[in-house]
């Protein structure tokens, strides 16, 4: 039948052509669609002489499978075209030369903490932590700090909202407690019990902000409980912590009067250079004293029997003086030029 052969041959040539999924299958309906060139052929069918029939139904099917096995050639040709020219997109140049791989670093806040770590545990000292999310009473009550303490206020200190009596800690005293009360449970029925040898480093939180104070920032705690343990213990400890961390013999050290709640004497710890750019100058990096009474018994600790010294420091201000940093919030800027000096 001339007719069938026509429209196998034009759709040869029509699929040929096209190279668009979308487009095939538009053409595809204007063969075998309902109203397509070769279904109006079957549908005519009907009109015919009985004895031609037969052949031409036989032909106009012949047909569609030529028709069917053209659509599929050709829809498998294009999806594979798509595939190479996605592939040719995103292919991998390997004869590029490579960029080098950037060696990543510790940040100075925490090689300034591992320091400090180091030279604790070298003196017999274990490190300790606690939450950031600290309750009201650990940050302040337990630290035997009264109820109307302006540290205590909305305007110096964090609390989370819907959530009373819980705060983002102020320092890392709380840290005392907590370690306190373990020993406790631990060594409490004991006659003699072992000291308490700590530092809690970790982050605290103020609200404060400018070129000296972020509103997170670096403390480490010390805490040193036993039956003997004096202030000159502490200016012991805490003065030869110092000539090590900062590698220098002719520092000097000096323990101011001072208050704290938790302590009493208190005192506040100043260094001063006798070298280089801060020469003479007496800067403030810690503050410290003997554990007040009230504060052992909250941790459950016979203030009789015991005696202890806690101190707090600030690493960050340790690791801006150890390098010549003049602004706190390099540290938190995340600034690679600034970073990558201390690798
Ligand atoms: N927690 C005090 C502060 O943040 C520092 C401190 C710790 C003072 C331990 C005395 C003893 O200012």
């Amino acid at each position: 039948m001339h007719n069938v052969e026509q429209l196998v041959a034009a759709a040869t040539a029509e699929f040929a052509g096209i190279n668009d999924a979308a487009q095939l299958e538009q053409a595809k309906a204007r063969y075998l669609g309902k109203s397509g060139s070769l279904t109006e052929l079957l549908k005519s069918l009907g009109q015919m002489p009985a004895e031609e029939r037969r052949s031409a139904g036989a032909s106009i099917n012949r047909a569609k499978e030529q028709i069917e096995t053209l659509l599929s050639a050709r829809r498998e040709t294009i999806k594979r075209a798509a595939l190479e020219n996605q592939l040719d997109v995103s292919a991998l140049d390997i004869t590029l030369p490579g960029r080098g791989r950037g060696c990543g670093g510790l940040h100075p806040t925490v090689r300034t903490l591992e320091r400090i770590e180091q030279l604790f545990r070298s003196i017999g000292f274990e490190v300790a932590d606690g939450p950031e999310i600290e309750a009201d009473w650990y940050n302040f009550t337990a630290l035997n700090t009264p109820e109307n303490h302006p540290a205590r206020s909305m305007h110096d200190t964090f609390y989370l909202e819907n959530t009373p009596g819980v705060l983002l800690r102020t320092h890392t005293s709380p840290v005392q407690i907590r370690y306190m009360q373990e020993h406790v449970v631990q060594y409490g029925h004991l006659e003699h019990m072992p000291e308490i040898r700590i530092i809690a480093p970790g982050r605290v939180y103020r609200v404060d902000s400018d070129a000296t104070h972020s509103p997170m920032f670096h403390q480490v705690e010390g805490l040193w409980v036993g039956e003997n343990v004096s202030f000159a213990d502490l200016k012991g400890v805490v003065a030869d912590f110092l000539r090590r961390f900062f590698e220098s013999d002719d520092l000097k050290v000096r323990f101011r009067p001072s208050f704290f709640p938790f302590t009493e004497p208190s005192a506040e710890i100043d260094v001063a250079f006798m070298s280089g750019a801060l020469e003479g100058r007496w800067l403030e990096i810690a503050g410290c004293g003997m554990v007040h009474p009230k504060v052992l018994r909250n941790g459950g600790i016979d203030p009789d029997k015991y005696t202890g010294f806690a101190f707090g420091m600030g690493p960050d201000r340790l690791t801006m003086l150890r390098y010549g940093i003049d602004d706190l919030r390099l540290f938190f800027d995340g600034d690679l030029r600034f970073l990558s000096q201390f690798n």
